[in-house]
Parts: C-alpha cells; structure tokens; sequence
C-alpha cells in the first residue's frame, strides 16, 4: 500500500466547502446522560479542523458513533439475535438506542474546545443538512450527524456517497480509526471530490506505515494480548518484517500449550495452538528472535484479590490460571527492547486491569518509556495501558486506531487510505 497521500497542505481550501470526515466514536457514559467519558478523539482533531478554518474552509465534519440498527427492521433483527421477545422490541426502542448514539454531545464538546459555536444538523444527506451545509459560511463549522444513521452508509452506497459529496467542493479524511471501513463516508465519498488526508491521518502514515516500510532497526514488536487468533495476521506480517517478536499475554499460554507444557486453566485457543507452532517454525526459518515467556504469575481465581505464586513456564497447576508475565520474563523482554531502533507494541503483556497482575505490561511501558528508540503504541488496549501507567507522554506514537492500526501491522490495505490522492 502506498502511504504516501496528499495532504489538507496539498489543496486549496479557501472560500470552499469542506467536507471532513473525523472518527469521534467516543465512549459514552453508559447511563445515557451524553457525557463524554473521554475525548481524545476530538482533539486529535483539532489541528486539521483550526487549520481548515483557517484557511477559510467552511467546514462539514461527519463521523460515525457506535454500530445503530439504521432501520427499524435491521434493529428488529438484532434484538431477536439477542434473544428478545418479538411484542418487547417496538419502534420507540429503536429511536431511544438512535438517539443515545446522536453526535449531539460532540457538538458541544468539539464546540467547547475550539471556543466557538459547532452548528448541529438533524440528518446526514436530509433536508436539514442540505440547507445548513448550503448556508454555511467560511470560518463556520457544522456537524452532520450519526453516518451510520444512513443505511448505505456501512453498504459503502454510490448514491449515499454522492450525496455526501455534493454538500462540499473538497473531502479531507482524518478519520484513521475508521480507515480500515470501506463506508460511504470513509471511502465511497472519494470517488466524487478531491480527496486528501488531514495531520492526524499523516501522522499515522508516518509512524505506522514508516515502521513497517522502512524500519529503524533493530525492529522489535511486542505482542500481548488475549487471543493468538486476532494476533495472527500481525504476528504472520511481522514476522517478514521484524527482527525480534516478543509475545506475552494470554495468548503466550496458546503457544506454551502447542509446545507441550501445562497451563493449567489459562486462556486457552486450543484450536490454534497448530498455528503457533507454525509461527515458531516460522520464526526460525526467517532468523527472527521470537521470544516467549520463561515464567509466568498464575492465580486461584480471575480477580484482582486472587492468591498468586511465580513459576516456570509450562508448569502451571491445575486449578491456576496465567495472569501475568513472571519476573525472569520481564528482565528478558526489557533487554530486548534495550537497543532497539524501533519497537511496536500491541496488547498487554497481562490482566493489567488487576494492579496485582500489572506488573509486565507496566515494566514494558517503562522500558518503552526509557528507551531512545522510536516507540509506536497500536491502539485499544495497549493505548489505554500506557495511558493508564502514566507513561503515554513518553511514547513517540499511540495510535487512535484499534481496529484500523491492527488492519494496519497486518499489512493489509486500509479502503479509507487506498482512496486518498497519491502524493
Ligand atoms: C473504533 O472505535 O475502532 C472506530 O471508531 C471504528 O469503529 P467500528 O469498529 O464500529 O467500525
């Protein structure tokens, strides 16, 4: 995939509708007051919204928010899945969950953080988008509402997407936790106007995309995290591309199991274990240093006060799961950041939830936090570890994308980058 786009600096903005597609998928307080738990992804925004305005763009942003039933029958057909009664599930249902995933708070919030009103439309291609986007001034800025309100918007709908496009003269793409969605909005939309990434989506290419084209080595990438089975695509790219592969997490116990030892009752992908032994063949066939856990913290129970012991790897009891890395562990995975050109870490090395099994995914952050290397965080969990830890300062890169940077180090095409202008 080319990595190289043009960018908001490439076009001419001035006077001109733009229509900007942002990711504010932010977590929500579950009570539906509309409180925004955390809002990073607004102002991970807000350099390419100030530039835009700026420049004297009038701004349309849009974005998507959560996954809701566009139609009353697709919700039908989800809350039956879910086991409901067919007389419980009635249209004023769906318009409560519709309403509880409105971009409303965005609004307010992105309107509080640029210090200056963030018109509000009541659709996304309706009459009220059509006539506020139409009046909008330059140095404006409207927000359209929920994409995914607009059944052909996950459909990547051509119709859909010309509509969107006909509201503005030039489309810039910030949105890289959503890039990995081939939707209207996201993708569709480019085929109509000039296309174009914003900084955030720059910087991701530059981070991301330069890790895995051009290195600075040695590249090590630490992979953690529950399940070998969504880590596969990434452990199989990196292995083409990295120099060491560390592993932790409960996927570790997949790859201990498929070598023979007992784990007791850790996470277990029985089905994969044939996987991870291909992996490790793999490894040495291409010379890369896969390191795997040499002791591990186990505990009686899955909970944050469990009695817990150390012991070796592969020799855990029955009645003990694997919650953390060990402390040998540890000093190995730290030497081998030290010295590293370039590290790449995806998913926690434990329960780091539980403090008591914390530890290894700490002492990673810190070393990570240490090294002079160019240090790049995949989003989700590791994200969210890292800024648990306090370390995210330290870091030269977490990523805002869980899905999209995981796409990414799979090395597969990202739709929401594959249709921006190639610089
Ligand atoms: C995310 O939260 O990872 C992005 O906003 C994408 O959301 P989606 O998984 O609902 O497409």
């Amino acid at each position: 995939m080319n990595y190289s786009k043009k960018t908001v600096k490439d076009v001419d903005v001035k006077g001109k509708k733009v229509l900007l597609r942002c990711d504010f998928n932010v977590p929500m307080a579950k009570d539906g007051s509309g409180v925004i738990t955390d809002d990073k992804r607004i102002r991970a925004a807000l350099p390419t919204i100030r530039y835009l305005l700026d420049q004297g763009a009038a701004v349309i942003a849009c974005s998507h928010m959560g996954k809701p039933a566009a139609t009353f029958e697709s919700y039908q057909k989800k809350q039956l899945e879910k086991g409901k009664d067919k007389a419980s599930i009635t249209e004023e249902k769906w318009k409560k969950s519709l309403a509880e995933l409105s971009l409303k708070p965005v609004a307010v919030r992105l309107g509080e953080l640029l210090g200056m009103d963030v018109l509000m439309a009541a659709d996304v291609v309706g009459a009220d988008a059509q006539a506020k986007a139409a009046a909008l001034q330059p140095g404006q800025i409207l927000l359209l509402e929920n994409t995914r309100f607009e059944k052909g918007e996950t459909k990547n709908d051509p119709e859909l997407a010309k509509k969107m496009a006909g509201m503005a003269q030039v489309y810039v793409s910030d949105a890289f936790g959503a890039v990995h969605r081939a939707h209207a909005s996201t993708a569709g939309v480019a085929a109509y106007l000039p296309a174009v990434s914003g900084f955030l989506i720059q910087k991701e290419l530059d981070f991301i995309g330069g890790a895995l084209a051009k290195p600075k080595r040695p590249l090590v990438a630490i992979l953690g995290g529950s399940k070998v089975s969504s880590k596969i695509g990434v452990i199989n790219n990196l292995l083409e591309i990295a120099d060491t592969i560390i592993i932790g997490g409960g996927m570790a116990y997949t790859f201990s199991a498929a070598q023979g030892g007992k784990v007791g009752d850790s996470l277990l992908e029985a089905d994969w274990k044939d996987y991870a032994l291909e992996m490790v063949q793999k490894a040495g066939e291409k010379g890369v240093k896969l390191l795997l856990p040499v002791d591990t913290v186990i505990a009686d129970k899955f909970a944050p006060d469990a009695d817990s012991k150390v012991v070796k790897a592969g020799e855990i009891p029955d009645g003990w799961q694997g919650l953390d890395i060990g402390p040998e562990t540890v000093k190995l995975y730290c030497q081998a950041v030290q010295g590293a050109g370039t590290v790449i870490w995806n998913g926690p090395m434990g329960v780091f939830e539980f403090a008591a099994f914390a530890k290894g995914t700490e002492a990673v952050a810190e070393a990570l936090s240490r090294t002079e290397a160019i240090t790049i965080i995949g989003g989700g969990d590791s994200a969210a570890a890292v800024q648990q830890l306090g370390y995210a300062d330290k870091m030269s890169h977490i990523s805002t994308g869980g899905g999209a940077s995981l796409e990414f180090m799979e090395g597969k095409e990202l739709p929401g980058v594959a249709c921006l202008l190639d610089a």
